[in-house]
């Protein structure tokens, strides 16, 4: 970006799904010693201050992919392509991109059940399926799970569902991709809380008393890239929260 970070020689990732909440939260914290591109469905014309700030720590390249693009698939392989032109070699790929509806039995509709599916489980298939081919040698893919995969939570089973269905993406991948390709996902606990929830109540529902931040999964993210022996595994990151 013009900035006088073009020669630095970081690790390049992508968070897909970097815009907002976790996925703008692990941008800052991943920025000093990464370099990142970072997906959205929206325009990026709204965030140039933050956008701008970053670009002086790190190199940026903001990508527009959203789950509702029916032009999603061949978008993504033109933007990795031009990537790969522009001699940015991709290191660890991070799958943020989520939904979180609440949907009780009796609400179930196909329209809501395929919304719900299209965000949380095809749009990472269909991501997983473009970028693994792109990541460099010994690359990593990281799926953010939920602890709802071991836990389903009875409001959100859809999504709990969903992501059931992505962590037995994170063992069937890993032994398809290797021993090229790595795959870990991350089953997390509460770690940006909904606006709606108590982040109060809902740290009280943990071994140590406290929700997790966005520093607690980059170190779980930086753990998983730069361990070479770790492929098809689910880390919990959830304060204990399983063992309540
Ligand atoms: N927050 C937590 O405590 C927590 C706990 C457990 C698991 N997780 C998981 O961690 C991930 C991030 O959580 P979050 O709380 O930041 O989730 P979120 O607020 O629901 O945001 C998720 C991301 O999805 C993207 N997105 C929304 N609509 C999209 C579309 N049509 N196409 C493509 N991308 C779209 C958003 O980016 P744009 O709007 O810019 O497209 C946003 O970056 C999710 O997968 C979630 O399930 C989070």
């Amino acid at each position: 970006m013009g900035n006088g970070n073009e020669g630095n020689r970081k690790p390049w990732w992508i968070l897909v799904g970097g815009r907002r909440r976790l996925g703008r939260a692990l941008a800052e914290t991943l920025a000093p010693e990464h370099n990142l591109v970072l997906t959205s469905s929206l325009s990026w014309k709204t965030e140039a201050p933050w956008i701008t700030e970053l670009s002086k720590q790190t190199q940026v390249r903001c990508l527009r992919w959203g789950a509702e693009n029916p032009d999603m698939v061949p978008t993504m392989m033109a933007d990795l392509a031009a990537l790969g032109a522009a001699g940015i070699s991709l290191n660890c790929a991070v799958l943020v991109s989520g939904t979180f509806p609440e949907n009780p039995l009796g609400q179930w509709a196909p329209d809501n059940l395929d919304a719900t599916w299209r965000l949380n489980l095809t749009f990472p298939l269909l991501v997983a399926q473009a970028v693994a081919p792109r990541l460099a040698d010994g690359g990593c893919l990281q799926l953010l799970l939920d602890i709802a995969i071991h836990r389903p939570f009875l409001k959100r089973l859809p999504y709990s569902v969903a992501k059931a269905g992505l962590a037995a993406l994170v063992p069937g991948l890993a032994r398809m991709l290797a021993p090229r390709v790595r795959v870990v996902g991350h089953a997390l606990g509460t770690v940006l809380p909904d606006p709606e929830s108590d982040p109060v109540w809902l740290a009280s529902r943990t071994l140590l008393q406290r929700n997790g931040t966005p520093e607690d999964l980059a170190r779980a993210l930086r753990f998983a890239a730069d361990s070479p022996y770790l492929t098809g595994e689910i880390l919990t990151l959830d304060g204990g929260t399983l063992l309540v």
